[in-house]
């Protein structure tokens, strides 16, 4: 199966760390030039020296703040003139604060939509002229929870089946210029977010750490947290030339956690 990634361009946002680092990280190996964005210019700086040591695919970044549309056609325009094209988007974010209905005030709800749905329309936006040239992928990133709502993450509950219902629409628009559009929901990834939920969730029981992470596990068949790379290989699949059929999807990357069909 050739993935025929050498010399495509992607443009991965939220990539300093965690699983947009993971998918960043994939795609140079199997030879695609990256542009990497986050916040934090001097993470963002580590993670360049790091993926270019692959010696694979060329890697660039630019600090952005994808909540402020001016920081996201400054990312975009930035990523055209550093490679000349743009084939491949991965919409990602940071994950919005745990809690529950009573928790949150509308300043809180509008930040969380800010950041975990509004950021993905304005880049797709953005980057659709780039796409419309030659065909492109575009993957966002979501959560389980667009199967299963989970407990005391509301906000994720709400915005992120958002995203499936804008890719689900995007997928038709997009298909006459050849660009697929696919969902790709993390179960639990071994990244500094879920141990944020975890320390959250220790804190409000009582419990530790380890005793959260032991029961988490025993809700997963395969009976372990998913390696970024694991996840990253599934995105790269997708985004790849041994992908080209299908769009609109959603797929989960859980280790069967989810039990519905
Ligand atoms: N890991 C999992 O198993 C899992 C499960 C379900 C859902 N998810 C979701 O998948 C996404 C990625 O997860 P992760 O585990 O990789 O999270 P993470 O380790 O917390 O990484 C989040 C990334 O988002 C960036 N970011 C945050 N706010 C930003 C902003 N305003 N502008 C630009 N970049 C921003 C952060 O970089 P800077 O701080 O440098 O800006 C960082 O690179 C999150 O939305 C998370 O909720 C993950």
């Amino acid at each position: 199966m050739d993935l025929n990634l050498q010399n495509k361009v992607a443009l991965v946002i939220a990539s300093s760390q965690g699983l947009g680092k993971a998918i960043a990280k994939q795609l140079v190996s199997e030879g695609a030039n990256v542009m990497l964005t986050s916040r934090d210019e001097t993470k963002l700086a580590a993670v360049q020296e790091e993926l270019q040591s692959l010696g694979k695919g060329k890697v660039s970044y630019f600090p952005s703040d994808i909540t402020k549309v001016e920081d996201i056609q400054a990312l975009v325009q930035k990523t055209r003139d550093t490679f000349g094209k743009i084939d491949i988007l991965i919409n990602n974010a940071g994950g919005p604060p745990g809690g529950t209905f009573e928790q949150f005030s509308d300043e809180q709800w509008q930040k969380a939509f800010e950041l975990n749905l509004l950021s993905y329309i304005r880049i797709i936006r953005e980057v659709l002229p780039d796409l419309k040239k030659e065909g492109g992928r575009i993957i966002n990133i979501a959560s389980t929870s667009i199967k299963v709502p989970i407990p005391g993450l509301i906000l994720s509950n709400t915005f992120r089946t958002g995203i499936v219902g804008l890719a689900k629409s995007l997928a038709e628009e997009l298909a006459p210029y050849n660009i697929l559009v696919n969902t790709v929901a993390p179960g639990r990834i071994a990244t500094d977010r879920v141990a944020y939920l975890d320390q959250l969730k220790a804190d409000k029981q009582g419990v530790s750490f380890e005793q959260i992470q032991e029961q988490s596990r025993k809700t997963i068949p395969l009976g372990r947290y998913g390696e970024p790379e694991e996840f990253a290989k599934v995105v790269t699949f997708l985004v790849s030339d041994a992908s080209t059929y299908m769009t609109g999807s959603s797929f989960v990357v859980d280790g069967g956690m989810v039990k519905s069909i």
